[in-house]
């Protein structure tokens, strides 16, 4: 982390309770955050969140059970020490991930261990790297999102990690030019539920503990963090400031889809979420995804997301990560603080055996206590020997024993990257047939990066071809197949195969287009995580163009060559206006971020190999302002937090191109193949289902599981312990509490909020139920078939979509909510069926808190993308 505002932060429990509860409303009952379903700006402007105490406890519901008696059968045996331990990281680079709890030797346990990233292991040799996740999206194939999930699980398995932080649905992809966009799925909540539940049940089928993230709303880079900023001086984070409507509807819908699939950790994000840090915010931890969603696991904060004590136990919070106040202070918000804050009698121990439980409830949830092995390598260092505490360079010892986790995943890595390739225009010239006579490649994209595949730390930079963006969603990639390798491989002995991949080597690059038969540029846009910038990209992207002049590049091989093929490498949609009306541009493909196959996957689409049924998973438009507000990248409000205002509500993405009217260039869902496809005969049946019921009643008490002393001088150091520096460890310093907590303000009086240490039954919530939500939100209420015909002369795979008009004045115009990708042999046709469940024909009702269907005429689309769509119906309830 670059940045550093230590002072600043709302460290103790003073602030918190400023925060959380004296500023606010005494009630429990949440006021949803803005009102109401019409929620003018107006009302998002002094946004603010609402409390919710007590932190709901688990119960073990929704397949938990089992997990959940052994956890606390588990915790029961365990001090409060140890319990500590658990729940607070050790510290940055304090020992081999990029997380790690500490331990309870007594037991045996060796602590656990967090690493990157949502595509594959960052930081270790012998790993695959794996398509990104806005990649894979593009395939909308169900059996490529778990296969894709299962390996990058038993490659986490064999490396000893216990929970893989991903997938995302944080950021969603509000914005295109949002840095980290590209690790998450889609802008569609139903694409990305899709697919953020096969990855989870992939991940944890694998033994590994999935990681949900970014919770919620982190939808841009810059302002991410409280932060001291070169041309800005101090900024504090910013807040995402959203309505109860477009909460549930949009960003909250693929999260109830991660944890309805059992995800078994959810991490909470930097930003605030209506003026409340997302890491201590009540209503969201609490309320929304521990109450309404019935969450069963653990709550992580991101690097260092954690701003409060005391305050973040009461609000949900779960794990402390990595665990210090700021990297490497040697202090922490938990650790020694959380021991006390528990004999002091601040937070209930209730709340402490929860956490733990939903930590170890993770672990049996998964199958972890079976296939658990050591750790085997080490992030900070890919030496087969060195230090066991990075950052203290303590402890020499075996830190890597390189092993190869990879297996067989290539093969998979490769099909389903070209799988996932979308293709966007074709005058007949693709496939190609490998008898070309001339063939040139052009771009820096289709080669090496000249330092090398992993050159770039966390690969922040654009150099050779892009197959992931950059940031901690990476992982180190073993090779890196280049498509100008993979094209020379195609053509037989006797072909002519040329390339110039300086992109600035204007007299080389046009004398070679003239020459050439084929010609195949490949051009690319890049972005990431807000800590590295890359060409003055703080992240975020500035703008939509292509990098590295890709513009230029295309205009001057295109204005030499009649047969020009583009292949876009990238992390988004990008601005195609120059050239894709271009007759000499013959054919455009999009390939994303393929990962480690690269050249492999294109060359197998190009040449024909593997026929494209990719389709978009969002929008490529023709500019960035029709994609709705912009990015915030200068301070709007001082050194307070940047009011981002999240006044389209859910008309993101196609959403808003279809409300707004606007023609897209290639809209969502959109993808060509080498064959065609017809659609027709809608049947749309209707299924009994019994009335949708508000769940009622209460729940159990606070499980105790402990009782400790309130002693201080139980939990001195022990006097056998080496302290490594800067380690997080649960020990006091010293028998008087004040000095041990090292905190001015230790002991201050204040107002906890309401209901925080309350451990009695409590109210269920209306629309949940379970994990997920409200059960009967999945009843099928209709089912859908069509007929798909492959009247082309090529076997192909068609995606067929099924959208809903719900019909209300604040509804998109249509949104996705089913598909079905369908392998068709030439001349012969296929069946699509889908249901449609009550929640895909539901509104969120601010006034009852609870799903309703409204009273509208609602209408159900079958076809080929968002805007294409010649088979309708309307419903009949
Ligand atoms: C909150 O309300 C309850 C009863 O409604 C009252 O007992 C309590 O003192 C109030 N707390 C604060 C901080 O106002
Ligand atoms: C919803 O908001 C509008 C506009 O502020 C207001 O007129 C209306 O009374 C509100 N409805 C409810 C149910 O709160
Ligand atoms: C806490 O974890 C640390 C690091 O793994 C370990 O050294 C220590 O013994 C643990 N403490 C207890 C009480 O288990
Ligand atoms: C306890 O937390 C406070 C912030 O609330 C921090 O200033 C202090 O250093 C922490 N103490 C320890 C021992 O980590
Ligand atoms: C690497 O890429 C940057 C742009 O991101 C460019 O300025 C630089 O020249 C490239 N270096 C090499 C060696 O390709
Ligand atoms: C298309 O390519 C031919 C060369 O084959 C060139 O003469 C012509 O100007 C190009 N057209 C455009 C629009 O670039
Ligand atoms: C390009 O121009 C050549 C020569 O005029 C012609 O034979 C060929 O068919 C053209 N190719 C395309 C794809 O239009
Ligand atoms: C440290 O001392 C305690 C208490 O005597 C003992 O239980 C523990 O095993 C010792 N730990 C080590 C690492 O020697
Ligand atoms: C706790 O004590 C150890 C050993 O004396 C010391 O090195 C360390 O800095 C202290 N930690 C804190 C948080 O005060
Ligand atoms: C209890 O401990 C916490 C954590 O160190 C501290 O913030 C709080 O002020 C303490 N409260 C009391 C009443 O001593």
């Amino acid at each position: 982390m670059l940045w550093r505002a230590q002072a600043f932060l709302a460290s103790g429990l003073a602030a918190a309770a400023a925060a959380q509860s004296t500023a606010y409303p005494n009630n429990t009952t949440p006021t949803p955050p803005g009102g109401n379903n019409t929620t003018p700006p107006s009302e998002l402007k002094d946004a603010f969140s609402p409390p919710f105490y007590p932190s709901p406890w688990m119960d073990g519901s929704g397949g938990w059970e089992s997990a959940y008696q052994k956890a606390q059968a588990f915790v029961r045996q365990l001090t409060l020490l140890e319990k500590v331990n658990l729940t607070t990281g050790v510290g940055w680079e304090g020992e081999a991930c990029v997380g790690n709890v500490g331990s309870v030797p007594r037991l045996g346990f060796a602590g656990l261990c967090m690493q990157d990233s949502p595509l594959g292991i960052r930081f270790a040799d012998y790993v695959s790297a794996f398509p990104a996740g806005g990649t894979i999206a593009a395939s909308w194939d169900r059996g490529a999102f778990y296969q894709r999930g299962y390996q990058m699980g038993l490659e986490h398995r064999g490396k000893g990690v216990d929970v893989q932080l991903g997938p995302v649905v944080g950021p969603i992809g509000r914005n295109p030019k949002g840095g980290r966009n590209w690790e998450g799925f889609s802008p569609d909540p139903v694409l990305s539920g899709i697919a953020v539940a096969a990855t989870v049940k992939g991940i944890q089928d694998a033994g590994v503990i999935a990681c949900t993230k970014h919770y919620i709303l982190n939808e841009q880079e810059h302002f991410r963090q409280p932060g001291n900023f070169e041309d800005f001086g101090f900024v504090d984070a910013i807040s995402s400031n959203i309505d109860d409507k477009t909460l549930h509807e949009l960003y909250l819908w693929p999260f109830a889809d991660a944890v309805r699939a059992g995800t078994g950790s959810i991490m909470c994000s930097y930003n605030k979420v209506n003026n409340s840090q997302a890491c201590q915010n009540s209503y969201l931890q609490n309320y929304i995804l521990k109450g309404e969603l019935g969450f069963q696991g653990f709550i992580m904060s991101d690097w260092d997301a954690q701003h409060s004590g005391v305050a973040s136990s009461f609000a949900g919070l779960d794990m402390s990560m990595p665990g210090d106040t700021d990297f490497d202070s040697t202090y922490s918000f938990w650790g020694p603080n959380l021991t006390l804050s528990i004999i002091n009698g601040t937070v209930p121990e209730w709340r402490l055996d929860d956490m733990v439980t939903r930590i170890m409830a993770a672990y049996y949830f998964v199958g972890r206590d079976t296939a658990r092995v050591p750790v085997n390598f080490n992030s900070w260092s890919l030496d087969t020997y060195g230090y066991q505490h990075a950052f203290a360079q303590v402890g020499y010892t075996l830190i890597n024993q390189h092993v190869d986790v990879r297996d067989e995943h290539a093969l998979s890595i490769r099909s389903a990257a070209a799988r996932s390739t979308v293709l966007l225009k074709n005058s007949g010239v693709l496939p190609l047939n490998g008898r070309e006579k001339f063939t040139a490649v052009f771009g820096d994209d289709a080669t090496e990066n000249p330092y090398g595949p992993n050159g770039c730390p966390d690969h922040g930079c654009d150099n050779g071809t892009l197959a992931m963006g950059w940031g901690s969603g990476t992982a180190f990639y073993a090779y890196l197949v280049t498509p100008l390798e993979a094209i020379k491989n195609e053509l037989p002995l006797g072909r002519v195969v040329q390339s110039v991949t300086d992109n600035y080597a204007y007299s080389q690059i046009s004398a070679l287009a003239k020459q050439a038969s084929v010609s195949l540029v490949f051009v690319n846009a890049d972005s990431g995580e807000g800590y590295i910038t890359v060409d003055g990209n703080a992240g975020d992207r500035n703008n939509m163009s292509l990098w590295q002049d890709g513009d230029a590049l295309i205009r001057n091989v295109s204005g030499n060559c009649n047969n020009t093929i583009v292949v876009i490498h990238s992390v988004g949609p990008v601005e195609l206006g120059s050239f894709y009306q271009n007759k000499n541009v013959t054919a455009i493909l999009w390939a994303g971020l393929p990962g480690e196959q690269s050249g492999n996957s294109i060359a197998d689409v190009l040449y024909g190999r593997v026929n494209p049924g990719g389709k978009l998973p969002f929008t490529f438009g023709a500019e960035a302002s029709q994609y709705g507000p912009d990015l915030i990248y200068k301070p709007t409000n001082g050194h307070d937090s940047p009011q981002d205002n999240f006044e389209e509500g859910v008309f993101i993405d196609y959403r808003a191109f279809d409300k707004n009217n606007i023609d897209p260039i290639y809209e969502f869902g959109f993808g060509l193949s080498y064959t065609t496809f017809e659609y027709s005969n809608l049947v749309v049946t209707n299924v009994p289902a019994g009335p949708y019921t508000p769940t009622t009643g209460k729940t159990q008490a606070a499980p105790v599981l402990g009782n400790s002393s309130t002693d201080p001088a139980d939990y001195q150091w022990p006097a056998n312990l080496t302290y490594v520096n800067a380690y997080i460890y649960p020990y006091l310093n010293s028998t008087d509490p004040r000095e041990a907590s090292d905190d001015r303000e230790y002991g201050a009086e204040v107002t906890l909020p309401e209901g925080a240490t309350d451990g009695s039954p409590q109210p269920r919530i209306a629309a949940g139920g379970a994990p997920g939500g409200n059960p009967a939100l999945w009843d099928v209420l209709f089912t859908v078939s069509a007929t798909i015909t492959n009247n082309g002369t090529v076997a192909g795979e068609e995606v067929a979509q099924l959208y809903i008009s719900l019909g209300g004045d604040d509804d998109p115009v249509v949104a996705l909510r089913n598909f079905d990708r369908l392998s068709i042999q030439p001349g012969q046709s296929t069946t699509f069926t889908a249901d449609i469940t009550r929640r895909d024909v539901s509104n969120w009702d601010t006034t009852t808190q609870n799903w309703v269907i409204a009273n509208t005429t609602k209408t159900v689309y079958v076809g080929a993308s968002s805007r294409k769509l010649p088979l309708s119906a309307v419903l009949t309830f």
